[in-house]
């Protein structure tokens, strides 16, 4: 199905054609005097400087050729200077609903050229626990995966997992001062490596931190630390076996704590999976003769004549011979170009990494690892902060766990349908809900948010039922399917598509701006995947709750005695039920059946 701003500048474009101006003049946009229209066309304004004539001149002419546009809309002025000011008919938006509700995917066209698009996101590191600071990147990466998926791109998510840094040599030589008696520290040892993990994840949770903190105060420790890493990247055999049981304990737990933020990935890469593809790297970057000695290292210049800031070479092998961050990504990204050649890739990381990106991407385009024209985008998002607006902490001002801020989140959510006075439901049904409502709070929190800025997590504020909260939108959703099942026990018929169920043209205002709003579902899906940016999906359905919430108090749907127009309204709010839910299914949470 055409978008609804596609099919207005068609007409717009044939009128401007016919009265002998350039059709690109035509172009239609939302009104921002939503007092006066809908949708605006300033074109007159520019096409009166290409043809030397007055804005309104030109306005009044196309105005006139326009009529109705086809019975499109039910109001078309030309006002000063030169506005072309437009209103849709009633029948033009009853017509587009059915057609929305008829459609596969809400009318929503097949992308004319489907992408496979590599989303970088996750970034957890083995053996640390997962903290708010992954939640971000999970929650993002998560809904921007669904929107590419739901549009008919072929995403590929990648957890890439930090699992090859020094922290595997300090908990390699933090396990040999606290169980020296293993296997894979007897040098003679010559046997089979035991199955078996010799620890758990509760301990492997406490091991890192406290060899962390050793190795700060501890120099030989520390080298001790660097040189198991060094060995491990060697392939030695003992710490190899260590390593498969750090990432089997952690990639478990890894998969719990994931899936219970409704996240999941198709591939479960980390930074060691690059290791095999650095050799070639290193060749490429030499024969190219792009990378250089300087001081040891090897370095690849990437600053351009443009740029306003000093860009830093990407260092990519260090004096001691040692991979870095910079190695691992661009051998990962050799590794994607073999496996998927993909047509754009997405990293949803942190915005402090920034540099490193710039640097990275521009090696992989210098080095001809990815061709010119493949966009590689660097999504990178702000710091969620607590009340006092520094980075999130326990209230012992500890790091806060993501487990922790998830149970606290849906506590909260909990208290509040306890206190509800017009609770209908069991502590055990409460309970369930609030996962869900508290998913829903925590991740519309999130998401609401340009990914860029930085945002206070304020519990109080997020499972709120009221205001832009993703309660809220659940809580107009459960409305909706409130009003359907009693529509349903009074026998009434709800049918999913609108196809048997007339959608007449509307009533009333709030009605009204109900349906232009439902419009412009694929052109907010399409705008926020090309722009990265999911706030504007929750912006749309912030304000389309809102719409539903006008009409709904407005109208007596229920009681409505014109059996048509009882009709109209319940095809009507299934269908916006439809909308609401299928955003909420891109931003990656759900509505439970009550709350
Ligand atoms: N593990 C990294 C961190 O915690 C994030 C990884 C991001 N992705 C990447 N391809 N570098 O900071």
């Amino acid at each position: 199905m055409k978008k609804i701003l596609d099919l207005m500048e068609g007409q717009l474009r044939a009128a401007f054609s016919a009265c002998g101006y350039d059709e690109t003049f035509a172009k239609v946009v939302l009104s921002n005097r939503p007092d006066l229209c809908e949708y605006q066309c300033n074109g007159s304004m520019a096409a009166a400087k290409a043809y030397r004539k007055k804005p309104i001149d030109i306005a009044n002419g196309v105005v006139e050729q326009l009529g109705d546009g086809q019975g499109m809309f039910s109001m078309v002025q030309a006002v000063m200077p030169g506005f072309i000011n437009l209103k849709l008919s009633g029948q033009f938006l009853a017509d587009y609903m059915k057609g929305m509700a008829a459609g596969e995917k809400l009318g929503l066209e097949k992308p004319e050229k489907p992408e496979t698009i590599i989303v970088d996101y996750g970034g957890a590191n083995v053996a640390k626990p997962l903290h708010v600071g992954h939640l971000r990147a999970a929650v993002i990466g998560e809904s921007i995966k669904r929107l590419g998926n739901f549009l008919g791109h072929h995403m590929i998510g990648d957890v890439h997992l930090g699992d090859w840094g020094l922290q595997m040599g300090l908990i390699i030589e933090e396990l040999r001062d606290r169980k020296p008696e293993l296997v894979y520290f007897d040098e003679s040892y010559t046997g089979e490596y035991p199955e078996e993990a010799p620890f758990t994840i509760g301990e492997l949770e406490e091991i890192y931190p406290a060899a962390s903190a050793k190795s700060k105060e501890d120099e030989a420790f520390k080298e001790r630390a660097h040189q198991a890493t060094l060995k491990l990247q060697n392939g030695y055999a003992p710490f190899r076996a260590i390593w498969n049981h750090i990432i089997r304990v952690s990639v478990t737990d890894l998969k719990k704590n994931y899936s219970n933020l409704n996240v999941t990935f198709d591939l479960w890469k980390g930074e060691s999976d690059a290791e095999p593809y650095i050799p070639k790297l290193i060749n490429l970057l030499t024969e190219k003769g792009l990378a250089y000695e300087s001081q040891g290292a090897l370095v690849v210049d990437v600053a351009e004549e443009t740029d306003t800031k000093e860009i830093p070479p990407c260092l990519v092998r260090k004096s001691d011979g040692a991979a870095l961050y910079a190695t691992s990504d661009l051998g990962t990204i050799i590794q994607r170009e073999e496996d998927f050649h993909p047509d754009r890739y997405i990293y949803v990381v942190d915005k402090r990494q920034d540099m490193h990106f710039v640097q990275v991407f521009r090696v992989a385009k210098k080095a001809g690892i990815v061709e010119q024209d493949v966009p590689m985008i660097f999504l990178g998002f702000g710091t969620m902060n607590g009340k006092d607006g520094k980075p999130f902490k326990t209230r012992e001002g500890g790091v806060m766990r993501l487990e922790r801020l998830i149970s606290d989140i849906d506590e909260a959510v909990y208290q509040r349908i306890m206190e509800s006075e017009r609770r209908s439901m069991t502590e055990e049904e409460a309970r369930a809900a609030s996962t869900i409502i508290g998913l829903a709070a925590l991740k519309y929190g999130d998401l609401s948010n340009q990914a860029s800025k930085d945002y206070i997590f304020d519990v109080e504020r997020f499972s709120s039922f009221e205001g832009n909260t993703g309660p809220y939108i659940l809580y107009t959703i459960v409305r909706i399917k409130s009003i359907l099942n009693k529509y349903r026990e009074d026998g009434g018929q709800v049918d999913e598509t609108a196809e048997t169920k007339v959608i007449l043209p509307p009533a009333g205002e709030t009605e009204k701006a109900l349906m232009l709003l439902l419009t412009r579902y694929s052109e907010v899906l399409e705008n926020s995947f090309a722009e990265t940016a999911p706030h504007k999906i929750c912006q749309y359905v912030f304000e389309l709750a809102n719409a539903f919430n006008s009409f709904y108090h407005e109208t007596k749907i229920l009681s409505e005695g014109d059996e048509a127009r009882k009709d109209s309204y319940i095809g009507l709010i299934t269908l916006a039920r439809r909308v609401l839910e299928a955003c909420i299914d891109v931003l990656g949470f759900e509505a439970p059946d009550r709350m």
